[in-house]
């Protein structure tokens, strides 16, 4: 009897656990195969790389840094002038200008004579740039973070330095690219106030540098965050703090497919995409994208956040479209296989946005769930002055 047993025993066993690998593994694949996506409340914390723990001293030499214009060839052009935080430290332009010119936002213009190109993209929000590249599913590496609309530079830290290297944003043309750096590291060293700031911040005996001038403003930008939407308390369990009709748009956002590529906390992927923007005419060139390995053409950009749109207009890599009716509008042209962009051929936009099904009807719903994504409730103070006595912010009076 006993004996049957064990048998009976080992039979129900290797029933039982001798199917459940392969089975565990096709779920697996199951799932893996299609993660379906989500979108979330932003973090109540940053998190800091590790060669970079922030300090107070080191966001106030950061901030006094972006607004200064000391930064540039030219004197003339500081990182607030096209990230203020009138215009949701993004810029109402379509594409930007820099150095070389005068005026903020949709006053700015370039001074005559002018031998400087404009810059070719959209001016990106900083706001919320230290959650760039989080995914609900992934674990956060701010070291990895993706910048700029093609992910050409990866941290904030990185990315600091090469506004000041480009030509069309604040080098201008009297110094080569090679040469800028150094320039303005002897600038800095040579104003004992930022000597000082320097010295509080890094501690070490040269602390002027390139890498610790990087690591200041990223450190700054990371205090740039607007995390408490309306979106957001309702994500954390406020149930009334968005309306009936924002739900109905939240479900439709969800429904028609946008969420395929825009979510997570910050409602992007993190990926490049082809959909087929119509060309900026006040651009020279085709704004091909991201330059892939072999296939310089791609036309790919990243996904931007859907946050805090009511501040960053006009949208899109080059600012194509003026309001969020003009983006969906393009959208729903797309589903309707309507080609907005005679260089891609329509077999090239991607699948996800080919299959949205949009109809004029929903768009206002899907707007007005946008917007529970703004919030106001961010740092906009200004320096009154900063350390090299050039106008803080640039030239934009
Ligand atoms: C002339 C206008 C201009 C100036 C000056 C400028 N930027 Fe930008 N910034 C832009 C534009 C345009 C982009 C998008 C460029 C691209 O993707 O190719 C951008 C992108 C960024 C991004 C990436 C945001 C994201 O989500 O990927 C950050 C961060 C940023 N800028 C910070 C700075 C800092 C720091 C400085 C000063 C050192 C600065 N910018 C100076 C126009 C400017
Ligand atoms: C295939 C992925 C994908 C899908 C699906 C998608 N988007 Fe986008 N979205 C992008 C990319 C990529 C861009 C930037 C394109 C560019 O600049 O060339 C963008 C840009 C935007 C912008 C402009 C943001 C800014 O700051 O300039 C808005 C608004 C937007 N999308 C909303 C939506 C809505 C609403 C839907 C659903 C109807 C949707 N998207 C569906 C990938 C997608």
């Amino acid at each position: 009897m006993k004996k049957k047993h064990l048998e009976l025993l080992l039979f129900i066993f290797v029933l039982f656990f001798g199917c459940k690998g392969p089975k565990s593994e096709e779920v697996k694949v199951a799932t893996n195969s299609k993660i379906i996506p989500t979108v979330d409340a932003l973090p109540t914390h940053v998190v800091h790389p590790k060669d970079n723990p922030s300090s107070k001293e080191k966001e106030t030499l950061g901030k006094l840094l972006f607004y200064d214009p000391i930064l540039s060839g030219n004197k003339d052009i500081s990182c607030a002038t096209c990230h203020h935080p009138e215009m949701g430290y993004a810029e109402f332009l379509d594409i930007s200008i820099g150095t070389n010119a005068k005026g903020l936002g949709s006053k700015r213009a370039f001074n005559s004579p002018n031998d400087i190109p404009f810059v070719k993209r959209n001016a990106q929000t900083v706001l919320n740039t230290a959650f760039n590249g989080l995914q609900s599913h992934l674990t956060y590496v701010p070291e990895n973070a993706t910048m700029f609309w093609d992910d050409r530079a990866k941290s904030l830290e990185k990315q600091a330095i090469e506004p000041i290297k480009a030509l069309e944003e604040m080098r201008g043309r009297n110094f080569t690219e090679d040469e800028i750096l150094h320039i303005v590291v002897e600038r800095l060293r040579s104003i004992p106030k930022y000597r000082d700031l320097f010295m509080d911040a890094f501690n070490q005996s040269e602390p002027v540098t390139i890498e610790n001038l990087g690591k200041a403003i990223a450190a700054f930008e990371r205090t740039l965050v607007a995390n408490n939407s309306r979106f957001d308390q309702y994500m954390r369990g406020d149930s009334r703090a968005i309306s009936i009709s924002e739900k109905d748009g939240f479900e439709l956002f969800k429904k028609v497919g946008c969420i395929n590529c825009h979510n997570g906390p910050m409602f992007s992927d993190y990926k490049m995409h082809v959909l087929g923007v119509p060309e900026n005419n006040k651009l020279p060139n085709v704004d091909f994208g991201m330059a892939d390995i072999g296939k310089k053409d791609s036309f790919a950009f990243r996904t931007p956040t859907l946050r805090n749109l009511r501040f960053t207009a006009p949208y899109m890599h080059n600012g194509s479209f003026m309001t969020l009716r003009r983006v969906l509008e393009f959208y729903e042209d797309i589903s309707n296989n309507v080609q907005r962009n005679p260089n891609i051929e329509p077999e090239r936009l991607d699948p996800l946005v080919r299959e949205l099904k949009l109809s004029v009807k929903e768009m206002a719903l899907i707007i007005s769930f946008l917007n529970t994504l703004n919030d106001e409730e961010f740092d906009k103070s200004i320096p009154e002055n900063v350390p090299s006595g050039l106008p803080a912010g640039g030239l934009i009076n």
